[in-house]
Parts: structure tokens; C-alpha cells; sequence
């Protein structure tokens, strides 16, 4: 499985990668809580997923990106953003916190924050929710690490593609990687490999070819 960044042009998705629809589900107060999948596409070997974020056959590309001339270029290659993380220490768990991969699914903002969860890891509630609240971040831009084992706490998740909703809000995209499927650029680089990521879908994102969450009020 492998998804190729094309020039100007739309994600090249290879290997038979299973494409859902998901939106986030909230809870009675408004908070974010869990992903619920409404639309799950026939299996196909190869498809194109529109980078542009002017298909009318969204996700995928109709080549409206050639007529609008679309400008790609991919702005991530040096991936300033996994360097030097936000670092919170917990008396259980060490929170990094990459703020420029976040794509605002918003759901590390329960119970006071993940942050907070994070400062009072040694409470058997805060420590669940923010694990609850790492895990759900599509982005990877909230990794936990249990302080005793120094592993990565990370979801279990099959290989997949998730074109992500958020109806509450009115908010469409981005596409979410699941389950560490590599992303190739266009001047074929493996970008590092990581359990969740996600791709800009609007073609505005300034991190291109991942979200910087500027999708948000589009
Ligand atoms: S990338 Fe082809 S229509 Fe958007």
C-alpha cells in the first residue's frame, strides 16, 4: 500500500486501500468523543484522491486541478514540524505535543485538555482520558509515552484512508491515514512513516502535503 503525491495534481493511492467516510461524534455537552463511519467505498485496486479541494466528485479527483492550474508544491520536505515538539512531563505520562500538525478534530479538549490530563497522569481518570484523547487525534499531533516503559502509547489501526467530517461544525476534510501507510512525494521521498497522519484536502494547507488545520471556517 502507498500513497503518491502527483505534481499539482491529486494523492495516487496504490495496494488496495480500504476508503471510508468518517464524521466525529459529540457528546450531550459538545465535546468531541468518537469517530463514527458513515460511508464505506468498494475496495479498488488504485484510485485518485483530489489534493486541489475543487472536485465535484469529492474525494476523488475529476481533474479540475489541471483547469484551475493548481499549485502543490509540497512545503514539508525538511518536516520542521516533527522537530523539537512541546514536551509535557506527567507523573505517569510525557505528553509531545506537535502543534503545527494539528488539523483541529478538537477532541484533546475535554476534561480540561489533554495537556492538564497530562500534568495529573498519576490519577487513574485523567490518565484514561488522555489517552482517550491521544488516540483519537488523527493527526499525530498528540503522542503519549508511559513514563515507566518509555513506549509510545498508539490506537491500534488498520491500514486505511478516512475522509473526515465534522458535521457539528460544518467542517469537511482532512484525509486521514491510518496505520502507518507510507506517503511518497512527488520527487519520490518517503515522508516518515507514522500510525496517523493527515493530508491536506483543501489545497491550502501551508504543510502541504499533510493539514495545518487551515481547512477550518473554509
Ligand atoms: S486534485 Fe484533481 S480535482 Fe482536485
Amino acid at each position: 500500500m502507498k500513497i503518491r503525491v502527483s505534481t499539482n495534481g491529486p494523492y495516487i493511492v496504490t495496494g488496495g486501500v480500504p476508503l471510508t467516510v468518517m464524521e466525529i461524534a459529540n457528546d450531550d455537552r459538545g465535546d468531541c468523543r468518537s469517530w463514527q463511519k458513515v460511508r464505506e467505498y468498494p475496495l479498488r485496486e488504485e484510485y485518485a484522491l483530489c489534493r486541489c479541494g475543487h472536485s465535484k466528485n469529492e474525494p476523488f479527483c475529476d481533474g479540475t486541478h489541471a483547469k484551475d492550474r493548481f499549485n502543490g508544491t509540497e512545503t514539508a520536505g525538511d518536516e520542521p514540524y516533527l522537530e523539537n515538539p512541546t514536551v509535557i512531563r506527567g507523573p505517569e505520562l510525557e505528553l509531545a505535543d506537535y502543534e503545527g500538525l494539528c488539523a483541529h478534530a478538537r477532541f484533546c479538549l475535554r476534561a480540561g485538555g489533554i495537556w492538564n490530563l497530562t500534568e495529573r497522569s498519576d490519577i487513574p481518570d485523567a490518565r484514561d482520558t488522555a489517552i482517550d484523547e491521544a488516540c483519537n487525534c488523527p493527526s499525530g499531533r498528540l503522542v503519549l509515552r508511559d513514563r515507566k516503559s518509555g513506549e509510545a502509547i498508539e490506537p491500534a489501526l488498520e491500514r486505511a484512508i478516512v475522509v473526515i467530517e465534522n458535521p457539528a461544525r460544518g467542517e469537511h476534510g482532512p484525509l486521514w491515514v491510518r496505520g502507518g501507510i507510507p506517503v511518497e512525494s512527488a520527487d519520490g521521498r518517503t515522508y516518515t512513516i507514522r500510525n496517523r497522519v493527515t493530508l491536506c484536502g483543501c489545497g491550502r494547507s501551508r504543510n502541504k502535503p499533510f493539514c495545518d488545520g487551515i481547512h477550518i471556517g473554509l
